[in-house]
């Protein structure tokens, strides 16, 4: 299965951090925001993957991640001339989905938790219909909402409802088959002028294709969207890394635990990062994995086989 990142949009609820720079490329914590949506498709077994962008951002996100080689990836881009929503990323990159299906990421979503890929892996594997993620927040009507039976079959979505009919938010990410890019160009924009996504998926809902997994208290889902949810997933993140001494999301690590690139090209990468705390952190794990008896899964923010080579 292939990917589609989708990093453009105005950012304008964070104005004025995204006057000049892309919301997508704000760091959170350590690392831009990027790299966890990447990391997340990384995690589900994708390798092949076209970043979309506004004119203005694309050769920025072209320029930090390139061709995606020395990630083992195979990235490309593709431009978005106005945020005409989300949906549109399919006919965008309609070229570059086959009949094994597409996974749209939001390059503005970040997923942390055990046993999270496992269940992406799942969804990857499925080639008929579409899995979208449930998840419980406090406040659903900022999101997709998705209202489902006791056995979780989903009965109903609707996008930013003033009236929430459950509690379960829509995650920005988002598993189709290749009828994907079709049903997008089959879309009317909505009143607000957007490809709506959720429309995109209530299509699936009608074809009786839709499944929805639900991501328990062991997931974090968290959002960027404000000053203060993009501070809050800084603190998060900083938190969780401080304590263990792992990386989350660290698109390098996950590149060389799941056997794409070599200790070699790890080190290479490193050195890209000079002397900071980042290009120590991948210094550390080469030597940790050059040494005697070393533990291959001792540095994963969710558990991976140890080095496997997993084919695209
Ligand atoms: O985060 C999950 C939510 O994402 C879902 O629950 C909603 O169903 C879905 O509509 C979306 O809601 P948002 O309010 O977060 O959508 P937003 O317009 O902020 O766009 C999400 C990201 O996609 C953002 O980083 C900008 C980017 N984007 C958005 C649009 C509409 C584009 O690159 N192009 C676009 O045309």
């Amino acid at each position: 299965m292939k990917g589609i990142l989708l990093a453009g949009g105005a950012g304008s609820r964070l104005y004025p951090l995204t006057a000049v720079v892309s919301k997508q490329l704000l760091p959170v914590y350590d690392k831009p925001l990027i790299y966890y949506p990447l990391s997340t498709m990384m995690l589900s077994g994708i390798r092949d993957v076209l970043i979309i962008s506004t004119p203005a951002e694309l050769p920025r996100f072209c320029e930090l991640l390139g061709d995606g080689s020395s990630l083992g990836l195979s990235l490309t881009y593709a431009v978005q001339h106005a945020p005409r929503g989300i949906a549109e990323a399919l006919c965008i990159g309609e070229h570059h989905v086959d009949d094994r299906g597409v996974c749209l990421a939001l390059g503005d979503n970040v997923l942390y938790g055990s046993g999270l890929e496992p269940r992406l892996r799942e969804a990857a594997s499925q080639r008929t219909g579409a899995t979208i993620f449930g998840y419980q927040v406090r406040d659903p009507s900022a999101y997709g909402v998705a209202e489902v039976d006791a056995a979780g079959r989903v009965l109903s979505l609707e996008e930013k409802p003033a009236a929430p009919r459950s509690s379960l938010a829509v995650v920005g990410l988002y598993f189709y088959d290749g009828n994907a890019p079709r049903f997008a160009r089959e879309l009317s924009p909505s009143p607000r002028g957007e490809l709506e996504i959720t429309d995109l998926n209530a299509r699936y809902l009608r074809e009786g294709t839709l499944r929805l997994s639900r991501l328990g208290r062991g997931t974090a889902w968290l959002d960027t969207g404000t000053p203060e949810s993009l501070m809050a997933a800084s603190a998060f993140v900083h938190a969780i890394e401080e304590r263990q001494g792992l990386k989350v999301s660290c698109p390098e690590e996950i590149a060389f635990r799941l056997g794409y690139i070599t200790a070699e090209q790890l080190e290479r990468l490193a050195s890209r990062y000079g002397s900071s705390a980042y290009g120590a952190y991948l210094r550390q794990i080469v030597r940790e994995e050059s040494a005697p008896h070393a533990s291959g899964d001792s540095l994963v923010d969710v558990p991976v086989p140890t080095r496997p080579r997993v084919a695209a």
